[in-house]
């Protein structure tokens, strides 16, 4: 058909990594190259109790239509735990969403014209290159390392680039699993402030620490609503769920509200309810402790076995927590090309210029241990290896 769509539709491509990367759904393919949790350790039985109480006390306002901010008794709970990271807020400055995808998209909306500029960390989660490309965004990255981003070039990059957004993953980055340590946290939530330019944190990895020292997000830095702070139920309980949250401030809230009226009119009454019962009436914090033993141990059984496997010359990231690891290779190699023989070998992973929106990356490799389990990473690192070694002589 010869449809006639929208301009901003030229910016929606399906990319040549997402077709090969569809054979990582035969079962024989080791993939570490999907962002997803081990869904053995989804909490099944507690969630299948509380989706029987919230249907079979007789009430039916799970199955209504409810309010576009959320379930009142939800927006309570999180803001409680926002309050226990710092971050001031009440119920009030939560608005429910579906996933952090969700939140991604509506703060573009808001912000975004054609052409205007979003500042990323180079490299950047791929999910926000792509909302932010779908509002037909141009995008200015900025160095980071393995305290996060560089506040110097942030800087710079504000003053010539005036951005309406700027996009950070503070903590466990996708892809690289890095962290912004307290000094640029401190810095970065300055700039917001000093420039006037809103930051989105994007934290759904906080809560999967499973070594070092915890950190106060971004936001807690940030008086005057300059970071606005998105996460997500994804990681920590399911993320069929699709529940997200965004905090925001009276001003930001309002509009928020609105464009979500206009894209689903509010998050299922149902899932709400169910995730509200599930976390007041299960142990959350033992949940969330099994998950950090079992990413834990994933995260260092990938890390030992690329220490012992790969040739020299090749450097990684061994993250605190979160679910990646992030490998880069000598310059010269290409993990694109590189990625056709590995799917022949049964291995994948994403190749880092999916995460480079103005190209970088090449020699780069985004690794996912949380969805392997630890006989499996043992192996599928082993035929990486072995690649590696011919590839490098
Ligand atoms: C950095 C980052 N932001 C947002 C998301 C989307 O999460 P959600 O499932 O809450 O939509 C992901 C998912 O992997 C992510 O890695």
């Amino acid at each position: 058909m010869d449809y006639a769509f929208a301009q901003r539709v030229r910016e929606m491509r399906s990319s040549a990594i997402r077709e090969i990367l569809k054979v990582t759904e035969r079962p024989e393919v080791i993939s570490f190259a999907g962002g997803l949790p081990a869904p053995e350790l989804f909490p099944l039985e507690d969630v299948r109790r509380a989706v029987n109480e919230v249907l079979g006390n007789g009430d039916p306002s799970a199955l209504q239509y409810s309010s576009t901010e959320g379930y009142p008794p939800l927006r309570e709970y999180i803001a409680e735990t926002m309050r226990l990271k710092e971050i001031g807020v009440g119920p009030n400055e939560v608005l429910l969403t579906n996933g952090s995808q969700q939140a991604l998209d509506l703060l573009a909306k808001l912000f975004l014209d054609p052409g205007d500029t979003v500042i990323l960390q180079r490299p950047s989660y791929l999910g926000a290159i792509q909302v932010f490309s779908s509002y037909e965004a141009r995008f200015v990255t900025v160095g980071a390392d393995a305290e996060g981003v560089i506040p110097e070039s942030l800087e710079q990059a504000i003053r010539e680039a005036h951005p309406k957004l700027i996009y950070l993953t503070p903590t466990f980055a996708n892809p690289t699993g890095e962290t912004m340590s307290l000094k640029r946290r401190q810095a970065v939530a300055g700039l917001a402030a000093e420039y006037g330019v809103p930051v989105i944190e994007d934290d759904p990895y906080s809560e999967l620490r499973f070594s070092g020292e915890v950190l106060p997000p971004l936001a807690s830095f940030d008086q005057n609503g300059w970071v606005i702070y998105l996460s997500t139920f994804s990681k920590t309980v399911a993320p069929g769920m699709r529940l997200g949250w965004i905090i925001a401030q009276p001003d930001l809230m309002s509009k928020l509200v609105l464009a979500k009226q206009g894209t689903d009119l509010h998050t299922s009454s149902f899932v709400q309810r169910t995730v509200h019962q599930y976390l007041v009436t299960s142990d959350v914090t033992g949940h969330l402790g099994r998950i950090r033993v079992e990413y834990g141990r994933r995260r260092d059984t990938m890390a030992d076995a690329i220490r012992r496997t790969f040739p020299a010359g090749v450097h990684w990231t061994e993250p605190e927590g979160g679910m990646f690891l992030w490998v880069t290779l000598p310059m010269g190699l290409d993990a694109v090309d590189m990625l056709h023989e590995a799917v022949e070998e049964k291995v994948a992973y994403v190749p880092g210029i999916s995460f480079f929106p103005n190209g970088g990356g090449e020699n780069c490799l985004r690794l996912n241990f949380s969805n392997s389990t630890p006989a499996l990473i043992e192996d599928g690192v082993k035929r990486l290896a072995g690649l590696l070694a011919r590839r490098m002589g």
